[in-house]
């Protein structure tokens, strides 16, 4: 490593809202504050009281690509994020820590009203819109049931209800997005959380900027399984 890049703080990819919320905490377990919060900022790139380390604020489904990259070390994202983001770069990242934030479920919803199991018993060929294809094409093969899925970006919650498809696979939390639109789980698929994700190449060449932080977010996630 040369001298520069030893001098370069670690870049850390978060995206706002909840994951940057939730972060927050592991990070003032860590010492850490932030210098800005980018819900009231338009800042892209925040310093932090650690001249070694700070953050960018990407998209949720981006923060892998970035790590992968190398654009950023490390990052933090979902679960669901990081099952679709393998589909495309297979072992690419390295994620050491489930840090137990962000937490909710991957589940199967439909209309309520809606005879899900009988149409499954039958062999209904179902129309599943969804954002997370990977996700939702495994579990059906799984349960051996036919799908077509049909892709979105977001507002899966819709689907069903303009006749676009049968039945969604969405994250699932209190489930008041669920009821609010007269649509029912039917099915869990996974529990969802939030990793700590690393590029590959950093964990080597970056090891001992990198391993303090490890450790004090592998603490704070042990702090969150006790409280969840
Ligand atoms: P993008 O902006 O890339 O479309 P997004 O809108 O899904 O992503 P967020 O809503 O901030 O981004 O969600 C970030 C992560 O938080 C998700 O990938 C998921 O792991 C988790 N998450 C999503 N919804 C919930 C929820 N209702 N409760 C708890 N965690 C959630
Ligand atoms: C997520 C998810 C669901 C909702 C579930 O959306 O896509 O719509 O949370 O949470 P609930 O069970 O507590 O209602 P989010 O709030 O992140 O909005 P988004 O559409 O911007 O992703």
């Amino acid at each position: 490593m040369s001298a520069a890049e030893s001098l370069r703080p670690l870049t850390m990819a978060l995206s706002k809202g909840r994951i940057f919320e939730e972060t927050l905490p592991l990070l003032e377990a860590a010492g850490i504050q932030v210098s800005e919060n980018p819900e009231q900022s338009r800042k892209l790139i925040i310093a932090t009281s650690n001249p070694g380390l700070r953050l960018i604020i990407v998209r949720a489904s981006d923060v892998p690509t970035y790590v992968e990259y190398g654009a950023a070390d490390l990052g933090i994202a979902g679960k669901d994020v990081l099952i679709e983001h393998a589909a495309q770069h297979p072992g690419g990242l390295y994620q050491p820590i489930d840090l137990n934030i962000a937490r909710c479920r991957l589940a199967v919803a439909v209309r309520k009203g809606f005879d899900y199991e009988a149409a499954v018993r039958q062999g209904a060929r179902l129309r599943v819109a969804t954002k997370y294809t990977q996700a939702a094409r495994e579990h059906f093969a799984a349960k051996g049931v036919y799908v077509d899925l049909i892709k979105l970006y977001g507002s899966m919650e819709l689907a069903p209800l303009v006749g676009l498809a049968d039945a969604i696979v969405d994250l699932v939390s209190t489930g008041n997005t669920l009821k609010a639109n007269d649509l029912v789980a039917v099915e869990d698929i996974m529990p969802i959380s939030s990793r700590l994700v690393v590029n590959r190449a950093a964990l080597k060449t970056r090891h001992a900027q990198l391993q303090p932080l490890l450790d004090a977010f592998e603490q704070a996630s042990h702090a969150n399984v006790a409280t969840a």
